[in-house]
C-alpha cells in the first residue's frame, strides 16, 4: 500500500482528521487508517479469522509472488504455511548464520571507495540478497552463473516504482510495453525458481541441506506443498527477506553520519563487541525511519473498534490499516520523536504497543529475528572495517520503493579510511532481544 499512501499524505491526514481516518480508492475500497495504539491492538487481536491480511495483500501482492504466497493467503492455509515456512526462522536458527552474514557484508565492504560519497543502499542490497539467496535456496555467491542470474532476476523483481503498479489498477497493461518487460522478468523469476526446485529434489545430499527449500522439498512428501505453492513461498521470502532489510540498513547509515555521537558510539560498540548497544541503534532506526509504514487487514464481519465515545463501527468488506509510521513517530508514543536517540532503548526492551516495525498478531513479520540479526551483524561488519565521515547536509527524504521506504539517495556515505578488519565474535553469536514481541 505504501505507493499510495506516502508518509506525507498519511501525516497530512492525521493531523487534519486525527488517529482515525478513511481514505476511498475507488475500485480499491475503502482504508479507514489507524494511529491510535489501542485500535492497533484490537486488531492485532482481533485475529485471523476476522481481519483478513491475506485478502488484503493479495490485490498488490498477488501478481508477483504468486496467489498461495503466505502474504496473500488467510486462516487455516495460512497457519498451515506459517507452521511449514518457520522451522530456520527462530533464533536458534538464526544464530547460526551469524558468520555467514558478516562474511557476505565483510566481502561487499571490500568493493567500497576511500574519500569519495556514494549510496550505500545499492551495496547492502547486494548482501542481504546473498545472505537470503543462500539462506532460502542454499545457491552461494561462488556458483557463479546461477547465482548472478538468480541475483539480476530478483533484483528486477522487486524493482516495482509507482509506473510499474499500474498493472495493479489496469491488469491488461501487462501486455503493452514497458509493463511487458516485467512479465518477462516475471516468467524468468519463475522458470529459475522451479529449476532450483527441481535440482534440490534430486540432490543426493537433500537431507543434510539447511536451507529452507531443501526442508520444503524434505516436508513435500507429507505437506502435500505443490510446486507451484512452494515457488509462492520461495519468492516471497526471497523478496520479503532482502529489500526490507537492506533498506533498514540503509536507513541506520543515513542516520549514523548525520550524528557524530551516535556514530562513535557505533564503532565503540563494534570494536567491543557491545550488542545491547547495537541492538539500540537497530532499534531506534527502525523507529524513526519505519521501512513498511502500514499494513492492512480486510474485515470479514462488521467490527466495533473503542468502547463508549470512542466505538467506532466498521463494516465487513472495508479495510483498516494501522499506520505504523504514524506511531513510531508520535509524541504520544516518544518523547521529542523526530530525534535519532538508540539510547532510548538500552537496557529496555521497546513497547510492542508503539515499536511496530514488523506489524503484530498473528501476521507479524516471519523473518523479524532474522532481519534484526543481520542488521546488527551488518553493522558491526562494516563499521569494524571502515571509518565513516559524518556530514551536515539535509537529511534524505522517504521515497517509495516496491513496499518499503527507501532514502531518496541512496543513503549517500563516505569513507574516511579503512581500518584493520577484526571479526566481532559476540555481535555474531546471539538473536536480538527485541526479536521476540
Ligand atoms: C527490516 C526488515 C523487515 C521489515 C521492516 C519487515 C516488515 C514486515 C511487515 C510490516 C510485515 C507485515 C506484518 C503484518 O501484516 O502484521 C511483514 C511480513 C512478512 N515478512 Fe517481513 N520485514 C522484514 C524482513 C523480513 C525478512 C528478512 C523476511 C524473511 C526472511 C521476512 C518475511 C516476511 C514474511 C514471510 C511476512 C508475511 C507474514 C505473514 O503474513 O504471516 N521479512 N514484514
Amino acid at each position: 500500500m505504501a505507493a499510495f499512501q506516502l508518509p506525507r499524505f498519511m501525516e497530512y491526514c492525521q493531523r487534519r482528521y486525527g488517529d482515525r481516518f478513511t481514505v476511498r480508492m475507488g475500485s480499491m475500497g475503502t482504508f479507514v487508517y489507524l494511529a491510535d495504539p489501542d485500535d492497533i491492538r484490537a486488531v492485532f487481536r482481533g485475529g485471523g479469522a476476522v481481519f483478513h491480511a491475506g485478502e488484503a495483500n493479495a490485490p498488490f501482492l498477488a501478481r508477483v509472488l504468486g496467489p498461495s504466497s503466505v502474504l496473500c493467503t488467510d486462516e487455516e492455509v495460512h497457519a498451515r504455511q506459517r507452521r511449514h515456512l518457520s522451522g530456520p526462522f527462530h533464533g536458534g536458527s538464526i544464530a547460526g548464520l551469524a558468520p555467514l552474514m558478516a562474511e557476505v557484508a565483510a566481502e561487499e565492504v571490500r568493493s567500497w571507495p576511500v574519500g569519495r560519497a556514494f549510496a550505500v543502499l545499492p551495496h547492502m542490497r547486494r548482501v542481504t540478497l546473498d545472505v537470503i539467496l543462500r539462506t532460502v535456496i542454499g545457491v552461494s555467491a561462488q556458483e557463479t552463473d546461477r547465482a548472478t542470474e538468480l541475483r539480476r532476476t530478483l533484483a528486477a523483481l522487486v524493482d516495482i516504482d509507482l509506473l510499474n503498479m499500474a498493472p495493479f489498477l489496469f491488469p491488461a497493461l501487462t501486455k503493452v510495453w514497458p509493463w511487458s518487460r516485467y512479465e518477462a522478468v516475471q516468467e524468468r523469476a519463475d522458470r529459475l525458481v522451479r529449476a532450483e526446485i527441481e535440482r534440490c529434489r534430486d540432490d543426493p545430499g537433500l537431507g543434510e541441506r539447511p536451507d529452507v527449500l531443501a526442508m520444503l522439498v524434505r516436508q513435500s512428501a507429507t505437506s502435500a506443498m505443490t510446486a507451484d505453492e512452494m515457488r509462492d513461498q520461495l519468492l516471497t521470502l526471497l523478496l520479503a527477506g532482502h529489500e526490507t532489510t537492506a533498506s533498514g540498513l540503509a536507513w541506520t547509515f543515513e542516520r549514523l553520519v548525520r550524528h557524530p555521537e551516535a556514530l562513535e558510539r557505533a564503532q565503540q560498540a563494534a570494536r567491543e563487541a557491545d550488542t545491547e548497544y547495537l541492538d539500540a541503534l537497530v532499534t531506534e532506526s527502525l523507529r524513526v525511519r519505519p521501512v513498511v509504514p502500514d499494513i492492512t487487514r480486510r474485515l470479514v464481519a462488521d467490527v466495533t473498534l473503542g468502547e463508549g465515545d470512542r466505538a467506532l463501527r466498521l463494516p465487513a468488506g472495508i479495510n483498516v490499516d494501522p499506520a505504523i509510521y504514524l506511531v513510531m513517530r508520535s509524541p504520544r508514543s516518544y518523547p521529542d520523536p523526530l530525534a535519532f536517540r538508540p539510547e532510548r532503548f538500552l537496557g529496555k526492551r521497546p513497547d510492542p504497543a508503539v515499536w511496530l516495525p514488523f506489524g503484530g498478531g498473528d501476521r507479524r513479520c516471519l523473518g523479524a529475528a532474522f532481519a534484526l540479526t543481520e542488521m546488527r551483524v551488518v553493522l558491526a561488519t562494516v563499521l569494524t572495517r571502515v571509518e565513516l565521515a559524518t556530514t551536515t547536509t539535509k537529511g534524505e527524504r522517504a521515497r517509495v520503493r516496491t513496499v518499503t521506504l527507501v532514502p531518496h539517495r541512496g543513503a549517500r556515505l563516505t569513507v574516511r579510511r579503512r581500518l584493520a578488519p577484526t571479526l566481532p565474535p559476540a555481535a555474531a553469536a546471539s538473536t536480538p532481544s527485541t526479536a521476540v514481541s
